[in-house]
C-alpha cells in the first residue's frame, strides 16, 4: 500500500472522515489553549501532532476523548458530536475511542497481571481471564510478546514491554480511533525505535485510524501519513508528512526539522 490515496470528494466527508475538527477553541478560564483548530483524519489513516510543550496537544486529545469541552467550533469523531454529546452517548463513545498513555509505569495497574488488565479491558464488568484467554494471548503475540509472559505483573517486564502490554491494552477491543499521546518519551531512543516499528507494522495490517502525538517531528514521521504543526495552540502548518519534510513552509516547523539531528528529512528528498 502506498500513501498516495486518492482525496474523497468534499461531498463524501461525513462517511469518509473518523475525525473533522473545524475551528476548534478550547479555553481553560480565561487562557485560550486551542485556537481555530481545524484537523480531518479519513479512515485508516494515521495523523501525526507535533508541536512543543505546552502547544496544546495532549488538550486536543482530550477533546477527542471527550474529557474537555469546545468552547467554540466544533468536533466530529466517528459520527459522534463531542460539542452536543450528552452523558450517555459518550459512555458508549469512549469505548469506541482509545488513548495509549505516556507512561508505562503508571499506567498499568501493579497488582495486576498482563491477563487480568486485557480482560478488564475487553469487558469491564466481568473480566474474565479464561474467558478472553486466547484474544488476550493473541494480542501478546501481536505486540511481540510470549503469549505466555500473560500471568505477569508489570513489574517483570522492562518498559518498553510494558509500552507493547499498553498498546495491547488500547487495541485489544478494536477501537475506532487510537490516540498515542507521547508513547516513546519515556523510553531509550533504541527502545524507542523498536515501538515506532511495532506501531507501525500494527497500523499497516489492521489499518488503524490514529492521532499520534509527539514533540519530535522525526518520530511522528515514522508512523503518520499526515502532519498537523501545532504552535501555541494554532495549527500553523498541515499536510502529507513527505511535504511537511522536503519543503516546510512555517519558520517554526522549519526550526522543529533543524532542531532534531535525526531528522530524516534529507534521506527523505535523497
Ligand atoms: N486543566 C488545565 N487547566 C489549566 N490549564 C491547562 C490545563 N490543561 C492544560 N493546560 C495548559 O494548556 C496548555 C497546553 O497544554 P497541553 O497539555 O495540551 O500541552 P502539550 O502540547 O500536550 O504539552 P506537553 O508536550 O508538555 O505534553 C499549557 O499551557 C497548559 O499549562
Ligand atoms: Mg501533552
Amino acid at each position: 500500500m502506498t500513501d498516495t490515496t486518492t482525496r474523497p470528494a468534499t461531498d463524501t466527508v461525513a462517511a469518509e472522515s473518523m475525525v473533522d475538527v473545524r475551528g476548534l477553541d478550547v479555553a481553560f478560564g480565561s487562557t485560550t489553549v486551542l485556537r481555530g483548530v481545524d484537523l480531518r483524519l479519513d479512515r485508516g489513516r494515521t495523523v501525526g501532532v507535533v508541536g512543543e510543550s505546552g502547544s496544546g496537544k495532549s488538550t486536543l486529545a482530550k477533546v477527542l476523548v471527550g474529557t474537555v469541552k469546545p468552547a467554540a467550533g466544533s468536533a466530529t469523531v466517528d459520527g459522534v458530536d463531542l460539542a452536543s454529546a450528552g452523558r450517555s452517548a459518550l459512555h458508549t463513545y469512549r469505548r469506541r475511542v482509545q488513548m495509549i498513555p505516556q507512561d508505562p509505569y503508571s499506567s498499568l495497574s501493579p497488582r495486576r497481571t498482563v491477563a487480568q488488565t486485557l480482560a478488564e479491558a475487553i469487558d469491564p464488568i466481568r473480566p474474565k481471564v479464561t474467558r478472553h484467554e486466547e484474544r488476550i494471548a493473541g494480542w501478546l503475540g501481536r505486540v511481540g510478546l510470549q503469549p505466555d509472559m500473560m500471568h505477569r505483573y508489570p513489574h517483570e517486564f522492562s518498559g518498553g514491554q510494558r509500552q507493547r502490554i499498553a498498546i495491547a491494552r488500547g487495541l485489544v477491543i478494536d477501537p475506532n480511533l487510537v490516540i498515542a499521546d507521547e508513547i516513546t518519551s519515556a523510553l531509550d531512543v533504541s527502545v524507542q525505535a523498536q515501538i515506532l516499528d511495532l506501531l507501525a507494522d500494527i497500523k499497516e495490517s489492521l489499518g488503524l485510524t490514529m492521532m499520534f502525538i509527539s514533540h519530535n517531528l522525526a518520530v511522528v514521521q515514522r508512523v503518520s501519513d499526515d502532519v498537523v504543526v501545532l504552535y501555541q495552540g494554532e495549527v500553523v502548518e498541515s499536510g502529507p508528512v513527505e511535504q511537511i519534510y522536503a519543503d516546510p513552509q512555517h519558520w517554526y516547523t522549519r526550526r522543529l526539522l533543524d532542531a532534531d539531528p535525526g531528522s530524516p528529512r534529507f534521506s527523505l528528498a535523497g
